[in-house]
């Protein structure tokens, strides 16, 4: 994408009511106004809230939005001019359950109070295969503690992904640390039992692995 169109996305992001773009200052100096706040403030409900970690396009958050108009979803990404397409979409349908954040997902316990969240989708994150990279696996045991923090004690992580290698890690993780998996599939597309929600929907880069004819992954946990 050119450095023009990033910048015309960018600015129309400001204007979109559904993009929450926090600052550094806002997240760090003192308690973010939205945390604790997102159904009441954003939603003007009470209904569950889900996030989609990493959602680049926002197909996923836009997609279940639709699935599920009881819940509301947040897609959260770093790269603002990615995710301007789902919420765009999402304007132009009208679809008022689901918001994105331009944040860290480093962040997201500074972003989201203890126990706000009854859902989490990690969609084909960078597998960080490199052992130096590990602290950037978005399951390694650091992220997990976040996300633990900010779920509910009934609430899941899905993750979906075509990495062998992020599927067989976050498995082996899982079970290391005694967390509960509640469902795995190596092969979504091809053994059956995945839930429709995760046949139903593809994202951007799930389709390109899909035309590579690679197997897509699926791991549903809870976090003890
Ligand atoms: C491989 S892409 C997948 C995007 C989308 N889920 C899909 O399946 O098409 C990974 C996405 O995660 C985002 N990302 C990676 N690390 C991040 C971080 N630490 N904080 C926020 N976003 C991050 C990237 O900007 C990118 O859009």
């Amino acid at each position: 994408m050119g450095s023009k169109n990033k910048l015309k996305r960018f600015k129309e992001n400001e204007t979109f009511d559904n993009v929450f773009q926090p600052t550094r200052e806002e997240l760090v100096d003192a308690q973010y106004k939205l945390k604790g706040n997102w159904r009441s403030s954003v939603f003007k409900n009470d209904n569950p809230l889900v996030l989609e970690l990493g959602c680049g396009r926002g197909e996923y958050s836009v997609e279940l939005a639709k699935k599920f108009p009881k819940k509301n979803f947040i897609g959260i990404d770093i790269k603002g001019a990615r995710f301007w397409r789902g919420a765009k979409t999402a304007i132009e349908e009208n679809i008022p359950n689901v918001a994105f954040i331009r944040t860290q997902i480093e962040l997201v316990d500074v972003v989201f109070a203890e126990n706000e969240v009854d859902e989490i989708w990690i969609t084909f994150p960078d597998p960080q295969i490199k052992y130096k990279r590990t602290k950037h696996r978005m399951t390694n045991s650091q992220f997990l503690k976040r996300y633990k923090t900010i779920l509910k004690p009934e609430g899941f992580v899905n993750l979906k992904t075509d990495s062998e290698f992020m599927h067989g890690y976050t498995l082996g993780l899982l079970q290391g640390e005694g967390h509960e998996i509640l469902y795995a599939n190596h092969n979504v597309y091809k053994q059956e039992g995945s839930p429709e929600e995760v046949t139903s929907i593809q994202t951007y880069y799930e389709s390109q692995y899909l035309e590579q004819n690679k197997p897509i992954t699926y791991i549903r946990f809870k976090i003890k």
